[in-house]
């Protein structure tokens, strides 16, 4: 028996601040599952894109670049290569730019492999765009989380607050929707529910009820 199809998957998608992030961490913690934070492996890339001085533009430079960084977990710290990049990937302008490296097939065939190979046992949830549609198509269980771009953009906007930056809500609300426009409309791998995805929308939930209306929903899955 192959025992890599066995172990099961929670592929949890949704558009950017839907509050994936935080409920997948909770529910793997829950579960003492692993955990795939895929953002952040976009982020990882773009952040070494930026270090490197390259234009993102020029698609055959970063994805040549992109192919030699290692990027690696280690409990709850990102690493690429041997720096510690944990804080510098959250800030805004390193999200935006994975979010315009994103489109490109041949990056995101580069990340496909790395992504995969956080599905070990006991079992995985996956966070992102394309986990349920394209990185585990076999997932056990696959949400599609949304929440209106509103409300999505207020609690963005108070995470910023409390970090302490500068920023109006109107402009974060407009970073969302051109974010969630990108992520839709790119021809490979866009944001959209997998057939066989359950829609959660968040917009009137709580972190505790959105976790708890998910593991209901592995509850009635799971054999
Ligand atoms: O989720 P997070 O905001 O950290 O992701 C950063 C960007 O990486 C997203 O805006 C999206 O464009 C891209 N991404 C993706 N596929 C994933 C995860 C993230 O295209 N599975």
């Amino acid at each position: 028996m192959n025992t890599a199809t066995t172990i099961p998957v929670i592929a949890i998608d949704g558009p950017t601040a839907s509050g994936k992030g935080t409920v997948s961490a909770r529910i793997a913690k829950q579960l003492g599952w692993h955990m795939l934070d895929s953002g952040a492996i976009y982020r990882i890339a773009a952040f070494a894109v930026l270090k490197a001085g390259i234009n993102p533009e020029d698609h055959a430079h970063a994805l040549e670049l992109i192919r030699k960084i290692k990027i690696r977990f280690e409990d709850d710290r990102a690493f690429l290569d041997e720096q510690d990049v944990t804080q510098e990937i959250r800030q805004e302008h390193v999200g935006n730019l994975a979010s315009r490296l994103a489109p490109n097939a041949e990056l995101r065939a580069a990340l496909l492999e790395l992504q995969r190979d956080f599905k070990r046992a006991p079992g995985l949830v996956a966070d992102g765009r394309d986990m349920g549609t394209v990185v585990f198509p076999d997932a056990t269980l696959k949400i599609y989380l949304e929440a209106d771009v509103e409300a999505r953009a207020r609690r963005r906007y108070q995470q910023l607050v409390i970090q302490g930056k500068q920023t109006k809500l109107e402009a974060v609300l407009a970073d969302l929707q051109s974010r969630d426009a990108r992520d839709m409309e790119r021809e490979v791998a866009p944001l959209r529910p997998a057939e066989d995805a359950q829609r959660i929308d968040s917009s009137e939930l709580s972190i505790d009820e959105t976790v708890d209306r998910i593991l209901s929903c592995w509850e009635a899955v799971k054999q």
